[in-house]
């Protein structure tokens, strides 16, 4: 079986500002990574993806497609490439145009767990910084884009306390991100992230990771935000498998899977949840989680695990491959 690896061209040109160096950065290591784990198993090639992506991988007679594409525009960024794949019958790991466009999409995401019966923190979204100027909440409340990840535009001052910063707040979001910007009640509380590999009754549920701030300088905020990510990631505190009571953490792992059906995720998913009061509180999901090798959240959980990193890479394959393997309506053939 052919394997191409596919991910994107440099984000600077769109996003260009530090956060988009970063996430090219992370990119071209993560497929020095899963390259290097595939190609025990498969021939593997890598690619980017441009104008010619399906010119490509039929000229490579590519069987599989393993998906690092974000996208590096629009706001269907993360389902442009799942979506030309399906367009040309090319299978592929992961979640379908549908689940991404769902996952990445705050605003519908929540929107969607609240008809789920999923607690997700109240929230609103503006479009302008004068009807920021117009809404009635209660402080504090979390600024952040509606369809980002790693933390780009989630800065300190993104948790504000009175509407005077949140108007300001929300121009900065504005000039930078597409609208709306989203307003959320803030969850104080532990946080977890729960990593969630398969499909149906092969699904499973990898050791919750706890992220812990309370290492972190006094003078920061005690919340996931990009200079803690990127600046302080030696002050923070990773406890996996995290230390839970254990009706606690099946309430955590019930509520990620209910999470994780309702925006039909596929294959692998990593779901970001606040603990306030006994009650799980999902902030997120991410339907393309990082796989950097022993830096992304869902690496760790591997490692803590008998999977490890090449159990995770592989298992991510296999169930794309069992899942096209028994959908036969979708008439892909897969090796
Ligand atoms: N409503 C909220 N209440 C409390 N903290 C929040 C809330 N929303 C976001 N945060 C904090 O901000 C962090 C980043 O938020 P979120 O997970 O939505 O962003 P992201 O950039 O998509 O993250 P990722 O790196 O997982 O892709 C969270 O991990 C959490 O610490
Ligand atoms: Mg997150």
């Amino acid at each position: 079986m052919k394997i191409a690896i596919v991910t994107d061209q440099s984000r600077t040109k769109f996003l260009p500002k530090e956060e988009g160096l970063m996430e090219d950065k992370q990119k071209r290591k993560t497929v020095v990574d899963v390259k290097e784990v595939l190609s025990e198993k498969y021939t593997c090639i890598d690619l980017i993806f441009d104008d010619n992506i399906i010119n490509k991988l039929r000229k490579e007679k590519v069987d599989l497609v393993f998906n690092l594409c974000n996208g590096i525009r629009g706001n269907s960024r993360l389902s442009q490439l799942p979506a030309i794949l399906e367009y040309a019958g090319i299978p592929y790991t992961g979640s379908s145009p549908l689940g991404h466009a769902l996952a990445y999409n705050k605003v519908y995401s929540c929107k969607l767990f609240r008809e789920s019966n999923i607690c997700t923190p109240e929230f609103i979204y503006v479009n302008s910084a004068e009807d920021a100027r117009n809404i009635d909440i209660d402080f504090p409340v979390i600024v952040k884009p509606k369809d980002e990840g790693s933390s780009r535009g989630i800065h300190q001052n993104s948790l504000v306390f009175n509407k005077r910063d949140l108007v300001e707040k929300v121009k900065e979001e504005l000039s930078f991100y597409d609208p709306p910007i989203m307003i959320a009640e803030y969850i104080e509380g532990r946080e977890f992230t729960v990593g969630i590999l398969g499909n149906h009754e092969n699904l499973i549920v990898l050791p919750i990771l706890e992220v812990d701030f309370s290492n972190l300088p006094k003078n920061l905020h005690k919340f996931y935000s990009f200079e803690v990510k990127f600046y302080y990631s030696d002050k923070t505190l990773y406890h996996v498998p995290a230390k839970l009571d254990k009706d606690i953490q099946k309430k955590i792992e019930d509520t990620a899977i209910k999470a994780y059906n309702a925006l039909d995720m596929k294959d692998y998913a990593r779901i970001d949840i606040r603990l306030k009061d006994g009650i799980p509180y999902v902030l997120e999901i991410n339907s393309l989680p990082g796989l950097m090798k022993g830096y992304s959240d869902l690496t760790k959980m591997a490692d803590a695990c008998s999977l490890g990193y090449k159990g995770l890479i592989f298992g991510i394959v296999e169930n794309a491959i069992r899942r096209y393997r028994l959908d036969r309506k979708q008439k892909f053939s897969i090796a």
